[in-house]
């Protein structure tokens, strides 16, 4: 078998690439180690930026995401008992979408369905070759039987824990990290949310999060230890903690229920350089993470697509070279003012172990000084709406 573009992970980065390559007419394949409903069943992002929307929209997949979707033109910080409003669309003039990553990644494999592109599940063993010559190919197990595809490029699409960027030699890749000290629990249920914008609180018990999936259903995380579980965790004390690390107006009100998802996501900044290794480029996930505290994990794997599409539409349409040559790099700019923007945010809302009584005023300090300086609070907006591509 033969495809133009292979597509390692079936995650919103490799859906979205291949929804982009399909409408443009290059041919791809996505192959990914799991099934479609595993992919479905995982509950992540909540924030989508406009760039992400317009670029859904290009795909042709955004019908239902403007149909369901909630426009959020700002947010609030909570801290010292009350809330102190981050007004998106005053200070930007955007706004952001609130769409799970679960209904967007749906809506994506339904367009590729309806595409007739081949996705192929379930795929053990999934191995690049020969990215760094000139005739790069795909392998994979299937029902006992080995395949191949040859291809002109392969897009590692495939996540923080994938095979792509392992497969690059060591001394090609050099890695950043920062592994935070506390988890986040995060719980989804079908209960009403507790205020119309999303509510991030700094607490001297830690940090919470409010938000949302719809006006019916709510996702709500308290910071935990590293080594906390899931068991220890009923929902009366989750939403018993909660109330403690919320404003009084907003703990009265919180309305309460069973949840039917529950799980600790650790926290961690990490990236990749650079993100493209002979015909292989890593996309997303697979090449940075970001704490999810500045909501842009997502968001910046939908920027990677555009950079790495333009490239590639290039190649095809004026054979120039001069797009993927710059992928890492236009990449890379974006990647690190997000990762930077995710450290400050998630420094400024959580407890430290190693914080102290000067950190701490620090905190309150910058607190003080973002809530009520139009400057400050405008970097902090211009941030969370997302920077241009
Ligand atoms: P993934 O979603 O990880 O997809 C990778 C795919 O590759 C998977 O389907 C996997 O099965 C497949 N794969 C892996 N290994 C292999 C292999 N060896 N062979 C074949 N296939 C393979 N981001 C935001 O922008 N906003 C938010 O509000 C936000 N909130 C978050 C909250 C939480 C709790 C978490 C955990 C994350 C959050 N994120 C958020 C981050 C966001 O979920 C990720 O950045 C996003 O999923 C990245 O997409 P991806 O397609 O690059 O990778
Ligand atoms: C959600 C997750 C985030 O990390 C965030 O910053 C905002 C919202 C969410 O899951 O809804």
């Amino acid at each position: 078998m033969r495809t133009k573009v292979m597509i390692i992970g079936s995650g919103p980065s490799g859906l979205l690439l291949g929804q982009l390559l399909t409408k443009a007419g290059i041919d791809n394949i996505i192959i990914d180690r799991v099934g479609r409903d595993y992919i479905l069943g995982r509950v992540r992002a909540g924030v989508l930026e406009w760039g992400t929307v317009g670029l859904l929209d290009e795909a042709g997949a955004g019908a239902r995401m403007h149909a369901e979707g909630l426009p959020h033109d700002g947010y609030s910080l909570a801290f010292d008992g009350r809330d102190h409003r981050i007004d998106l669309h005053g200070l930007t003039g955007k706004r952001v979408m609130v769409y799970g990553q679960t209904e967007l990644t749906h809506d994506l494999m339904d367009v590729r369905d309806a595409s007739g592109a081949t996705t192929i599940y379930d795929a053990q063993d999934v191995q690049p070759h020969d990215f760094d010559g000139s005739a790069p190919y795909v392998t994979y197990v299937k029902d006992g039987v080995t395949h191949r595809i040859d291809c002109d490029f392969i897009a590692g699409c495939d996540g923080f824990h994938g095979v792509s960027r392992k497969s690059v030699p060591e001394n090609a890749i050099q890695n950043f990290e920062k592994v935070y000290p506390f988890g986040w629990l995060g719980v989804l249920a079908d209960i009403p949310p507790v205020a119309h914008e999303l509510i991030y609180a700094n607490h001297p018990r830690g940090f919470a999060l409010c938000s949302m999936r719809s006006e019916t259903r709510s996702r709500y995380y308290v910071q935990c230890d590293l080594d906390d579980k899931v068991e220890n965790w009923s929902d009366e004390r989750f939403f018993d903690e909660l109330r403690r690390r919320l404003p009084e107006e907003h703990a009265q009100a919180m309305i309460t229920g069973p949840s039917f998802e529950k799980s600790i996501a650790p926290l961690r900044s990490f990236v990749a350089e650079p993100m493209r290794f002979g015909k292989l480029f890593l996309v997303g996930d697979a090449a940075h993470i970001v704490p999810p505290t500045g909501a842009k994990g997502l968001n910046l794997a939908a920027s990677d697509v555009f950079y790495l599409f333009e490239g590639l539409r290039e190649f095809y349409g004026e054979k120039s070279e001069a797009g993927i040559d710059a992928y890492s790099v236009r990449a890379l700019k974006r990647v690190w003012k997000s990762v930077r923007f995710s450290w400050s945010m998630t420094t400024l809302m959580h407890r430290f172990p190693d914080t102290g009584n000067f950190g701490q005023k620090i905190q309150e300090a910058e607190l003080d000084y973002l809530t009520h300086s139009t400057a400050a609070s405008t970097a902090m907006a211009e941030n969370y709406v997302g920077l241009p591509y």
